[in-house]
C-alpha cells in the first residue's frame, strides 16, 4: 500500500512538472490588437475588416444569457484573447481582449511594443498547435492546417 502511495505521489509530481515544462518559457503580457495598429496599420485594417476572429465575441455575447456561468467560461478560451493567460477576464474588466486578436497567433506583444517593434520579441509564424488549440479535431473534423495557415489573418 505504501509503495502505491509513493508511486502515486511520484506520478503526480512528474505529471505537474511535465505540464509546467510544457508552458512557454516567457509568457509575456498582452496589450490588445489596437496597440498594434499604430505601427501595423495595414494588417490591422485588413484584419478588422475581413477576419471573423475580430468579431468572435459578438457571437458568444448573444448566447451568454442562455448559458450557465461555467458554460460561459468554457467559450472564453477560444473566443477571446489570452483567457487565463493574463489577457481576457470579463467584458467589463478587459474589453480590449474580447475577440480573438493579433496576439492569439503572434503571442503576447508588450515587449515587442515597448522595444519599438523589435522583431526578435514577437512570434512571426504561428505553428499548427497555435491553431489546433481552438480549431480542434472535434470542432472542425476536416480542419486542414496548411491551406488555412495564411487565411483568417490579414
Ligand atoms: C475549442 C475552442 C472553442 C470553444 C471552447 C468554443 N468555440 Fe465557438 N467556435 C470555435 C471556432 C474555431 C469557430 C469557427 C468555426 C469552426 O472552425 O468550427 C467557432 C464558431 C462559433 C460560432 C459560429 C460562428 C458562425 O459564424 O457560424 C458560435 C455561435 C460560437 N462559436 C459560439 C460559442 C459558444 C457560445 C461557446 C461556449 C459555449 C463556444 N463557441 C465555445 C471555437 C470554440
Ligand atoms: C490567425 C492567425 C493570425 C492572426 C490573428 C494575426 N496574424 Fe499576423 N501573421 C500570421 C501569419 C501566418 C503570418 C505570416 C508569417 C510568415 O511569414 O511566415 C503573419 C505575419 C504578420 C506580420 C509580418 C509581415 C507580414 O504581413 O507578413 C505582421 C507585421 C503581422 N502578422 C501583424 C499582425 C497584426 C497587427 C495582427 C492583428 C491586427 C495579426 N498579425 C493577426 C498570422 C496571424
Ligand atoms: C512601435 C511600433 C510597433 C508596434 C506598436 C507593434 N509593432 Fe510589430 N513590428 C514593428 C517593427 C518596426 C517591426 C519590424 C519591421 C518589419 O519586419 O516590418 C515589426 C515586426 C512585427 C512582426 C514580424 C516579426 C518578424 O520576425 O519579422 C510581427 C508578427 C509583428 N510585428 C506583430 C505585432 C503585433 C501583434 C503587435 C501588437 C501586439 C505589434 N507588432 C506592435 C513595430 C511595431
Ligand atoms: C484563440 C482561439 C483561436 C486560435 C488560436 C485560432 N483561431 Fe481561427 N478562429 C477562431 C474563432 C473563434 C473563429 C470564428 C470566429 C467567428 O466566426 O465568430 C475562427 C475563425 C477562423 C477562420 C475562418 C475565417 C475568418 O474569417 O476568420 C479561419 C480560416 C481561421 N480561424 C484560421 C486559423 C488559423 C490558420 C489559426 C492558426 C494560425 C487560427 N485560426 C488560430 C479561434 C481561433
Amino acid at each position: 500500500m505504501r509503495m502505491m502511495v509513493r508511486l502515486l505521489i511520484v506520478g503526480m509530481i512528474w505529471f505537474w512538472g511535465g505540464l509546467l515544462a510544457a508552458a512557454p518559457a516567457s509568457a509575456g503580457e498582452y496589450v490588445g490588437s489596437k496597440s498594434c495598429s499604430a505601427c501595423h496599420e495595414e494588417e490591422y485594417a485588413t484584419f478588422m475588416k475581413y477576419s471573423k476572429k475580430a468579431h468572435s465575441w459578438d457571437k458568444v455575447e448573444k448566447m451568454l444569457p442562455k448559458l450557465e456561468p461555467e458554460e460561459q467560461q468554457s467559450c472564453f478560451g477560444c473566443h477571446t484573447t489570452g483567457y487565463k493567460k493574463g489577457g481576457f477576464v470579463s467584458y467589463d474588466k478587459t474589453p480590449q481582449f474580447a475577440d480573438v486578436g493579433c496576439e492569439t497567433c503572434h503571442g503576447p506583444g508588450k515587449e515587442h511594443v515597448a522595444g519599438d517593434g523589435d522583431p526578435e520579441l514577437i512570434t512571426r509564424t504561428p505553428t499548427i498547435t497555435t491553431c489546433s488549440h481552438c480549431h480542434n479535431a472535434q470542432r472542425v473534423k476536416d480542419f486542414n492546417y496548411k491551406p488555412l495557415l495564411h487565411s483568417g489573418a490579414h
